[in-house]
């Protein structure tokens, strides 16, 4: 029974082997054990062994009676651990979890609810054509952020590498308000610059401070899902309202709800559809929130990415009441990972946004701030910008040309001025939704529109992103997505 070569303690070889007897029922209720000094010899160890076993079985019950007047199986064991056998009672307790009410916050019930409007992104993301949201990973310069790095890491300022203000680095926000300034037309000094992990967490902070249960909230039709899971936090209304060509339609969102408190919006390159809002409508939003003491959240995501047509400055620059909450992102720019994003806030909306952001998380980790920074200074972020551009053109016109070549006749994929990703559109009688599922058996990574959709007849297409695919993978791609194709309209 005794392993002398176990990593346990004898006395724990001992006090186990009873342990287990008696819960298999081996040893019953009242049955007396050996005297120490007895079970000591039979065993060959120390007295002081078997007492250390008893002392621990004493102790967690199992034991009753005492030096001189006898050991015993305790009478009354928990009638659970009798009988019952150690794969027995793991069963019972997984039971007991599954079946237990949560006793968990109105809010923390709420999130488990909507947990099917959070995005799940796939974790063993292969890079199959044609997922969309990417940035071309391998064209990033590693080289001169490493080296930044490197740099930074031989010698660490010491503001670097203590707590930070929650804001973020002031460095990233001066760089990035200067940014923003040329690049969007943004109206911003760098105290409204608020550091946050990505778009994603911007988003939450905002519904968190202007959201209350129940508040109706205007989101686009079809909609970015990150975006609709951080507002339904805050356990709101979602109030949806179809887009058309000039984007975001204020009339058609008044005909659906007249006391919608916030409005979350994509006007420089709707998604996912592309489109851009027009600049009437941009004025009208405007002018609706400042009448009715409402927010308008913009979501400029990927406005870097403009190939054709006049680009539109942000919706922000356009305000004058301080009624826009810009947020920006880098994970299309530099890459997702990184975490790092920002909110531009009307000046005396900058205290309660760093209170609430400081409570999240305290702030986005420094170091990656002051290399980003740096980055930005030294002029690397602009000239990857100029690069990227030029090759997501070129990409989109690959993608453009393959999809004339192989799928004409069955995928009608239309030119867009801007963004990562082109739209496919499919007739009627082909559903996209049963397209994508197809092409993800074939190793194809597509989103239907539906999957974005509140509407439950929604557009009937294809979301094909291209960004981070060369010209081999695009055209692998799209003959695999003819096969799934022909065999749909067969
Ligand atoms: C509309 C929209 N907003 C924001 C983001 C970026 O979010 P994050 O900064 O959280 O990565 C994306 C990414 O796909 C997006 O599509």
């Amino acid at each position: 029974m005794l392993n002398e070569k176990s990593a346990a303690p004898l006395y724990r070889q001992i006090y186990e082997a009873v342990r287990q007897a008696i819960l298999t029922g081996e040893f019953q209720p009242k049955m007396p054990l050996p005297a120490t000094r007895l079970l000591a010899k039979q065993l060959g160890v120390s007295r002081m062994t078997i007492i250390n076993a008893y002392d621990q079985l004493f102790a967690e019950g199992y034991l009753e009676g005492r030096t001189g007047a006898g050991t015993y199986i305790a009478s009354e064991l928990p009638e659970e651990l009798l009988e019952m056998s150690k794969a027995t009672r793991r069963r019972t307790a997984e039971k007991r979890v599954a079946a237990r009410s949560l006793n968990i916050s109105s809010q923390g019930s709420w999130l488990a609810k909507i947990g099917a409007n959070v995005l799940r992104l796939d974790r063993a993301m292969k890079f199959t054509p044609f997922q969309h949201g990417l940035p071309a990973l391998d064209e990033f310069p590693f080289d001169v952020w490493s080296r930044i790095a490197q740099k930074l890491y031989k010698n660490m300022p010491r503001e670097v590498l203590g707590y930070g203000e929650p804001e973020g680095y002031r460095p990233l926000r001066e760089a990035i308000a200067a940014h923003l300034k040329l690049a969007r037309g943004v109206k911003c000094d760098y105290a409204q610059v608020i550091i946050t992990s990505g778009a994603q967490h911007a988003l939450t902070l905002a519904g968190k401070i202007f959201l209350e249960p129940g508040d109706e909230v205007w989101m686009e039709d079809p909609c970015y899902l990150g975006a609709r899971g951080a507002l339904l936090s805050a356990e709101i209304k979602p109030i949806a309202v179809p887009v058309d060509a000039d984007g975001f339609d204020l009339s058609e969102a008044l005909g659906k709800s007249k006391n919608a408190k916030l409005v979350y919006v994509t006007p420089s390159h709707q998604y996912p559809l592309g489109l851009t809002m027009s600049l009437a409508r941009r004025l009208a939003l405007i002018d609706w929130a400042r009448a009715n003491d409402a927010w308008i959240i913009e979501d400029d995501y990927n406005s870097e990415y403009r190939y054709a047509g006049r680009p539109l400055a942000s919706l922000q620059g356009l305000d004058r009441d301080g009624r826009v909450i810009y947020v920006g992102t880098f994970s299309k720019t530099i890459f997702p990972s990184l975490r790092l994003g920002c909110l531009v806030v009307p000046k005396d909306l900058i205290e309660v946004f760093t209170i609430a952001r400081s409570l999240n998380d305290l702030h986005s980790p420094l170091i990656e701030q002051a290399i980003l920074a740096e980055f930005i200074a030294e002029g690397h972020f602009a000239r990857h910008l100029r690069r990227m551009r030029k090759l997501y053109e070129e990409r989109q016109k690959i993608l453009l040309r393959e999809a004339k070549k192989q799928l004409e006749g069955l995928l009608e994929v239309r030119e867009a001025d801007a963004g990562m990703h082109l739209i496919g559109w499919l007739p009627d009688e082909i559903r996209a939704e049963r397209v994508a599922k197809k092409a993800a058996q074939n190793n194809l990574k597509i989103s239907p529109i539906a999957a974005y959709s509140f509407n439950p007849h929604p557009p009937n297409g294809l979301i094909l992103g291209y960004a981070s695919y060369n010209e081999r993978q695009i055209k692998e791609g799209v003959s695999l997505l003819k096969k799934v194709l022909l065999e749909e309209y067969d």
